[in-house]
């Protein structure tokens, strides 16, 4: 422990005031508070006249600080003589701080303690030839590589007295030291180097089976490149269509105008018949459905004048007037293995999956997205339908089987709730 008092009268300067930039700065910092709370500022005014003082605090700089911030001077005492890291007495050009508590007490401080002793002499002593003086203080919180000093701004650690005595023989000589650790280890690894998380593939994704996330990331841009050109042209050939041979493109009216006779002559959308039909046809139009069991597949499979303008008007207004007549909620069609899915749940309010232990808001909104609205759904699925949906659970593989969605749903369609709002655990009694 380190006995904090001013130095005695002898030493202290007779007057101490801010340089005009370190007023200035001073300024700045009490800025920083509300008004009434300048004293918040005493920390940094104090390291500041500190700094200006060459190392040290005097009473006057004391004094000069509480002055500033408008503290009675006892108070800025009391913060000057509780931190070591105001220096009280005159500090030598190294001014070294050793580090004195249990951690690295247990690793060898005394033995660095009795180097400074040796070398320097008693603690708050400066050298005959001012470049050294030491201090024993609290943690410094370096402790994984104790025992360790602190020298003005910089830390050294894991000493042992060699190499303490080579370190203060070199700074003597104005020698470049290694701050840091004086042994062979980069900060605070383990000493002979790490020993943990050296497998590359930690880092590139392929750990968790997503490969090079580089290259991944690399073929989504790509991806998006295309897509992008790609929407852009349709984009361009449907406005060439529109103003081909000098015709305006279809306006809404033009649109009702045509539409019903179009209905009548191009080819149906195909509509999926309820419950009975949850199984496409594999050689039908259902590839690219839209939502509300609208297919544009129709459009391109009609004979209805597929190269002229006229026969491609047509078939917009039959698209559109198809969709107007959509029924509210359809299932929707989906390849085959596919279970029953809905483009909208039935009466226009799904049940709460999230009852189901194991899905949570994310999941919920998956299965949504996927047509899944009900407990009944899931509860028929069929062990092929179970493999299907899990394809389609994008960072959710596997949860499906592994929660038992099928069973929990069974007994939640029949009406029975569990006691948390997060369902029951699958086996719990
Ligand atoms: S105990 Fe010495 S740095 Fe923490």
């Amino acid at each position: 422990m380190t006995v904090r008092r001013l130095a005695p009268d002898v030493v202290q300067p007779a007057a101490f005031a801010f340089s005009k930039t370190n007023d200035n700065w001073a300024d700045g910092q009490i800025a920083k508070y509300p008004k009434g709370r300048e004293a918040s500022a005493v920390i940094p005014l104090l390291w500041k006249a500190q700094e200006q003082a060459g190392g040290w605090l005097p009473q006057k700089a004391i004094e000069a600080v509480g002055r500033k911030l408008g503290m009675p001077y006892m108070r800025v005492f009391e913060i000057a003589t509780f931190y070591t890291m105001f220096n009280l007495a005159l500090a030598g050009e190294h001014f070294i701080q050793v580090c004195g508590t249990v951690p690295c007490h247990l690793k060898g401080a005394r033995e660095i303690i009795k180097v400074c002793e040796d070398v320097i002499g008693p603690q708050s002593t400066v050298t005959a030839d001012g470049k050294f003086s030491w201090l024993e203080v609290e943690c410094l919180g370096a402790c994984c590589n104790a025992p360790m000093v602190q020298i003005n701004y910089d830390y050294y650690e894991d000493l042992t007295p060699e190499n303490f005595t080579r370190l203060l023989d070199d700074l003597r000589a104005g020698k470049k030291v290694k701050t840091g650790p004086q042994v062979d280890r980069s900060c605070s690894e383990p000493l002979g180097g790490g020993e943990t998380l050296k497998d590359k593939a930690l880092y590139d994704g392929s750990a968790v089976g997503r490969g090079d996330w580089q290259k991944r990331i690399a073929a989504d841009r790509e991806a998006a490149k295309k897509a992008a050109e790609a929407a852009e042209a349709a984009k361009a050939a449907a406005a060439a269509l529109g103003t081909a041979g000098g015709a305006p493109a279809p306006t809404p009216a033009s649109v009702a105008s045509v539409s019903a006779p179009a209905v009548a002559t191009a080819a149906p959308a195909p509509a999926w018949p309820a419950a009975s039909a949850k199984r496409q046809p594999s050689s039908s139009t259902q590839d690219t459905p839209a939502a509300g069991g609208l297919s544009l597949k129709g459009l391109s499979t009609s004979k209805a004048a597929d190269k002229s303008k006229d026969g491609i008007r047509t078939k917009v207004a039959s698209v559109k007037a198809t969709k107007t007549a959509a029924p509210a909620a359809t299932e929707i069609p989906a390849p085959t293995d596919a279970p029953t899915l809905l483009a909208k749940p039935r009466g226009g309010k799904g049940d709460d999956l999230k009852l189901i232990w194991g899905v949570g808001p994310k999941l919920e909104k998956l299965l949504n997205r996927r047509g899944v609205w009900h407990f009944d759904q899931i509860a028929a699925w069929t062990d092929k339908e179970l493999a299907w949906i899990d394809t389609k659970m994008e960072g959710f593989k596997g949860r499906a089987v592994r929660d038992q969605w099928v069973e929990q749903s069974k007994k939640l369609a029949t009406g029975w709730r569990p006691d948390s709002a997060v369902g029951d655990k699958p086996g719990k009694k």
